[in-house]
């Protein structure tokens, strides 16, 4: 079985900069739920056809081994597009999906589910179809007294009678490959549009006496199709909804599945409690029993099991069991964090290491450091790793406790067990089991204001 992918439209009603099919649903571009649709649908052979914005889709999507490409240059509509892709496909025996990569909501079941039906009919072509309220602007599915399809037309070809028909082409289709190609040399531009239709190959292999079928799908939500930000954002929160249910039904609580949004590509223990207003996306792996949220953002992230994360930024990191973060933390930039860690308010913490049992509990940054097993991390202490032109590396070694307020003057290390005394300025290494103190001493003056005058001596 082999698929082809049309995404070589402008998309002219999105009055964008980036081509339809790079648009986002649940921060992943469509066109890529379309191809993950197919490759659960068991589905080997994808062939994309580009166009508008070819390389922008490309790039976005040429790291999946699994994709081949086809440029059609000219956009002279459905039919035109597969024929591009004849000299890849025209000698495969067996079925070729052909979709829209502008129809996210497409399960990998109904595709099957077109497929079982096309082989039960032993149909030359199968076209997915749907009831609609409003079927404007697509096209009409036209079967005769008996049921069965005749053929499909286009709103703009349509007459009266045919534009009241509420079943409608949802732009997904079973073929026989072989007669596919067979049938695509016949279609011509005779119509409203001027454009080579896909849709008048089923007309075609009636005509030469083979079976054409149509499957109707009762869920009209699956084949919405893409073309402007409304139904983007149509799309989005079906998807939303489609992906919340989910992992409830596998034993995750979402408070608020309405201001919830996950990723497809993120996985979730049971007994996780995923807060109100938190924004999961990219490709996660969070373990059982996790409280996220309120109102955090997590990307590309690995939370073990039973860890805590309120109100606070999480990206490219992984974190430890039972350690807790926030409020009002941010981790990025392959943040590694041991096991029951506390991170508290206002800490930032980029591509650092820190130890099991550390903590770090209030307005901390740590950049580019190595930090052990308990070591206490105290208010204020800032690890200063840039000198504005290179980055450095601190490193604080088990058990150390650095005091409040304290520089960090990288690159530098803190020794196993050592102390550095609060308000200190480390520039030079401190040994093991030291205390470093690195900040002036205080003068008191006693009685200094009891002469009024020296006040002003001192300004
Ligand atoms: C098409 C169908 C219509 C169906 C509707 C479902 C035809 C003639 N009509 O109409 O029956 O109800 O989809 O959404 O097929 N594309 C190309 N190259 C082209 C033209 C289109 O790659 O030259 C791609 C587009 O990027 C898009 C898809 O094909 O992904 C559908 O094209 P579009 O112009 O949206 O077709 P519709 O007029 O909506
Ligand atoms: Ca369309």
């Amino acid at each position: 079985m082999q698929s082809i992918i049309l995404a070589a439209g402008q998309g002219t009603r999105m009055h964008s900069t980036i081509a339809k099919v790079l648009h986002p649903v649940l921060g992943k571009p469509m066109i890529n739920h379309v191809l993950d649709h197919l490759e659960l649908a068991n589905i080997e052979r994808k062939v994309v056809v580009i166009g508008h914005g070819a390389e922008q889709v490309k790039a976005t999507i040429g790291d999946r081994n699994d994709v081949e490409f086809v440029v059609q240059t000219e956009q002279l509509g459905t039919g035109h597009a597969v024929m591009v892709a004849k000299e890849l496909l025209k000698d495969e025996a067996g079925e070729t999906i052909v979709i829209c990569g502008d129809t996210p909501l497409i399960t990998p079941q109904t595709i099957n589910r077109l497929y079982e039906y096309h082989r039960e009919k032993s149909a030359a072509a199968t076209v997915l179809t749907t009831d609609l309220d409003n079927p404007f602007s697509y096209g009409r599915i036209v079967r005769g007294k008996d049921g069965e399809l005749l053929k499909i037309v286009e709103e703009k070809d349509a007459s009266d009678e045919e534009r009241t028909i509420r079943e409608i082409n949802t732009g997904t289709y079973c073929f026989d490959n072989r007669l596919l190609f067979e049938a695509l040399d016949s279609i011509t531009n005779q119509n409203e549009q001027g454009e080579y239709y896909l849709t008048d190959v089923i007309e075609i292999l009636r005509d030469n006496g083979h079976v054409v079928a149509a499957y109707k799908t009762e869920d009209h939500e699956e084949t919405l199709g893409i073309n402007d930000r409304v139904t983007l954002a149509k799309a989005n929160k079906i998807m939303q909804r489609r992906v919340n249910e989910q992992f409830m039904r596998f034993g995750v609580t979402i408070i608020d599945p309405e201001s919830t949004f996950i990723s497809t590509d993120t996985v979730i223990g049971k007994d996780t409690t995923i807060h109100p207003g938190t924004i999961i996306m990219g490709q996660n792996v969070i373990g059982q029993g996790c409280n996220v949220g309120p109102y955090s953002e997590l990307t590309n992230v690995v939370l073990k099991d039973n860890v805590t994360v309120r109100h606070s930024v999480v990206s490219d990191s992984v974190v430890g069991s039972h350690t807790t973060i926030g409020p009002f933390a941010q981790l990025r930039n392959q943040a590694r964090i041991g096991e029951k860690v506390r991170i508290g308010n206002f800490v930032e913490i980029k591509n650092t290491v820190l130890g099991d049992e550390s903590k770090t509990s209030h307005l901390s940054y740590l950049g580019d450091s190595e930090v052990g097993k308990r070591v206490n991390i105290g208010c204020g202490t800032i690890t200063v790793n840039y000198n504005g032109v290179e980055k450095f590396k601190t490193t604080v070694e088990d058990d150390a406790f650095i005091g409040c307020n304290s520089n960090l003057i990288a690159p530098v290390t803190i020794g196993k067990g050592s102390t550095v005394g609060a308000g200190s300025t480390i520039t030079e290494d401190v040994p093991e089991e030291s205390l470093a103190i690195a900040r002036s001493r205080q003068v008191n003056k006693v009685d200094y204001f009891k002469n009024k005058n020296k006040k002003l001596d001192v300004q």
